[in-house]
């Protein structure tokens, strides 16, 4: 088990920062400007008191030291790709597996990183003992809370944000018709915020989705649900707006689309960042993806309530976007080398807020 330490993530203060620089540059006035740590991806982050976070898969993770120096050196928060789902977490009925999960967390704690959770209510990667069982409805929500009381209590004050349910609407704003929503109906929603809440009471609770960056009928919808859980008083607290971009479709309304959650009170991230380029990736698509990254970054990170920006992988080795969307790659910041991509530097440009 881990030790209950409950990690809190404080930003320098700007003022103190500012202070140590000065100090710094009468001490050390050889300093090179520029060639401290500051100029990472989390220096520029943590600077402003935000969050930049990969999906971190298991086997690069215990397996691959380039991409765990680039992870720790550039990342202050991690979100797990896959081992924190159900199917992971509990591939048959009572028998848990935490291992994974837990190195993650373990590795977060040991290298000043925040977890973001992912992910508790999905219609996807649910264990066959569970799709397939024939439950009824109140067995089901006995189940699910179960899940979540587990889950959530398991890495109470370690998870500093939660995506309580995922993929929950359709492109058209109807709700999906997952397992959930069929045998639960949209109640669902609220009852599995409310048990996250009750399970670890600091978390930030999110619903997270993807095609709803945009101004349309999926965001609409997700909107309405969300003002309609805030007057109820569910612990709702942030909108996870998964973006996974292709190169030149950085939405025009995103910005603007984030506002008017953030505008509800509601923190909003980037919660998956990644932009995808029709391979061979040329040099004049790898430049646009750069300035996509830079954009969309931007669009977060310019609103308010902008808790931070994730994406979904560190390189392009590990990334999902070859095995899913045919003909498209190079979707990442990092090579399969872990050279720094234009994407890089456009997402650096995008978390840097001198830039
Ligand atoms: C993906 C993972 O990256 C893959 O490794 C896995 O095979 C399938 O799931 N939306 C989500 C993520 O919320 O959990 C998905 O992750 C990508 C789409």
């Amino acid at each position: 088990m881990h030790r209950r330490r409950r990690r809190l993530f404080r930003p320098l203060p700007l003022a103190t920062a500012a202070a140590l620089v000065a100090v710094a540059a009468v001490a050390v006035p050889q300093l090179t400007p520029g060639a401290s740590a500051a100029t990472t991806l989390r220096g520029y982050a943590d600077g402003r008191g935000v969050r930049i976070g990969a999906a971190v898969g298991d086997t690069p993770l215990t397996s691959d030291s380039s991409y765990v120096s680039v992870l720790d050196r550039e990342f202050n928060s991690v979100t797990a790709e896959n081992a924190m789902k159900w199917d992971a977490l509990e591939p048959s009925r009572g028998t848990y597996n935490w291992a994974a999960a837990d190195r993650l967390v373990n590795h977060a704690v040991a290298h000043d990183q925040g977890v973001r959770g992912h992910t508790l209510v999905w219609y996807s990667q649910l264990p066959s003992w569970l799709k397939n069982g024939n439950f009824s409805a109140s067995q089901l929500n006995t189940l699910l809370k179960k899940h979540i009381d587990t889950t959530v209590g398991r890495y109470r004050g370690k998870v500093y944000a939660w995506d309580v349910v995922n993929e929950a609407f359709n492109e058209d704003g109807s709700m999906r018709g997952s397992l959930w929503q069929t045998e639960l109906g949209t109640g669902y929603i609220a009852n599995a915020l409310r048990w996250a809440h009750a399970a670890d009471p600091a978390a930030k609770l999110y619903i997270n989705d993807y095609n709803i960056e945009a101004d349309n009928a999926k965001s609409d919808a997700l909107y309405a649900l969300a003002r309609q859980l805030l007057a109820q008083g569910v612990p709702l607290h942030g909108i996870g707006f998964q973006s996974h971009f292709v190169v030149g479709q950085v939405p025009a309304s995103m910005k603007a689309n984030l506002k008017r959650f953030s505008d509800l009170g509601l923190e909003v991230s980037v919660t998956e960042l990644d932009i995808r380029v029709p391979l061979p990736a040329s040099a004049a698509e790898l430049a646009r993806q750069s300035a996509d990254y830079k954009l969309a970054s931007e669009n977060c990170l310019g609103v308010k309530r902008c808790a931070g920006v994730t994406v979904w992988g560190v390189s392009d080795t590990y990334s999902w976007v070859p095995g899913t969307f045919a003909g498209y790659g190079a979707a990442l910041p990092y090579t399969e080398h872990y050279a720094a991509k234009p994407a890089y530097t456009g997402l650096s440009n995008g978390v840097n807020p001198k830039a």
